[in-house]
């Protein structure tokens, strides 16, 4: 029985020593510790045991027990230690590495173009007014010359909210909202979201325009023409000219169709200026004097003029953009083309 004891003791302490794994040392635990392990089998070999030694020898299974039990402990917080290592090791994030680059987005083709447009006005000293989307008749229409029944009103169509309320087709009710509230010399720019009744590849229902007005004394179509000139050079190059052709709009006399030379033939022209050599680009015109009057002016004593430009059209010239529809489907592929 001693040398069973012996043995036992030394076999364990061998297997021990070879032990690798947390879960090897585990099955070596139960293997010799366990309810059914070996040194419980030597307690269970105690009763062939003569009488006489039987307690002594039940000391040194005991006695065993315990010195094994301090060895397992041992090796186990060894192993344990040793593997946490390797895991620390596995895990260790390498903080040299380049990072992932989040995707970054861009302004909208027509928030740049729409930029655009104001700081070159602003840098001829034209103050931002934003009017309200939703306008009543008087404002849109009447106010602009524009009275009930005159034939002007079929040129928007118009989406009604009631009889006297609307979407406003147009930016230009913002000339008279601002002049209710700032004197002469008046110099603002409005740009809006507009509305109208309309849908193909070059009109959408909802759109944007730029209304610029300026009233002072002695405004005169000079005045205008200049003020153009710079917005075209700026917007489609230095070397581009700008033409008036005779027009009408109800709120500006004389009214003028505004065209600049062809930028991409340079007036040669092309299949973007269809041959003529010229494109048509916004409205615009001296402010009626029935309008000078809505604005609570004297026309006798203050003059004015008034444009309004369509920020999809500037857009789709600029850019060569076939079909506006491409501006508001956002397709990702169609935006990334404008990340400056
Ligand atoms: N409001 C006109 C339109 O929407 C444009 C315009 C503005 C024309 C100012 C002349 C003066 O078509």
């Amino acid at each position: 029985m001693l040398e069973k004891i012996n043995q036992l003791k030394q076999s364990a302490m061998a297997s021990l020593s070879e032990v690798k794994t947390q879960k090897e040392l585990a099955e070596l635990k139960v293997r010799f510790l366990g309810k059914t392990g070996e040194v419980t089998n030597l307690l269970k070999g105690l009763k062939d045991v003569p009488k006489e030694s039987r307690a002594e020898v039940g000391k040194l299974v005991n006695d065993l027990r315990q010195e094994l039990e301090p060895a397992f402990n041992e090796v186990e917080s060894r192993l344990a230690a040793a593997e946490l290592l390797v895991r620390y090791e596995n895990e260790a994030i390498d903080v040299t590495m380049p990072g992932k680059k989040p995707a970054r987005g861009t302004l909208h083709p027509l928030t740049q173009i729409k930029n655009e447009i104001i700081s070159v006005f602003e840098g001829m000293g034209f103050e931002i007014f934003e009017g309200p989307e939703i306008d009543t008749d008087y404002y849109t229409f009447q106010a602009l010359n524009i009275p009930k029944d005159h034939p002007a009103r079929d040129m928007q169509d118009t989406f009604y909210i009631t009889e006297n309320i609307l979407l406003r087709p147009h930016t230009s009710p913002g000339q008279i909202r601002c002049t209710e509230t700032h004197k002469p010399p008046v110099k603002v720019l409005s740009p809006g979201k507009v509305y109208r009744s309309d849908d193909d590849a070059t009109h959408s229902p909802m759109f944007q325009q730029v209304e610029g007005l300026v009233i002072d004394k002695n405004i005169t179509l000079c005045d205008l023409k200049g003020a153009l000139d710079e917005f075209a050079c700026k917007i489609f190059g230095n070397d581009t000219k700008t033409r008036f052709r005779p027009s009408y709009f109800p709120f500006t006399e004389p009214s003028v169709e505004v065209d600049v030379s062809c930028y991409k033939c340079k007036g040669a022209g092309c299949n973007l200026c269809k041959g003529s050599g010229w494109i048509e680009v916004l409205g615009a015109g001296m402010v009626h004097r029935n309008v000078i009057e809505n604005c609570g002016l004297d026309p006798n004593e203050y003059s004015g003029f008034a444009f309004g430009v369509g920020v999809e059209r500037i857009a789709m010239l600029k850019y060569g953009i076939p079909n506006m529809k491409m501006l508001f489907e956002n397709d990702v592929r169609f935006l990334k083309e404008f990340d400056k």
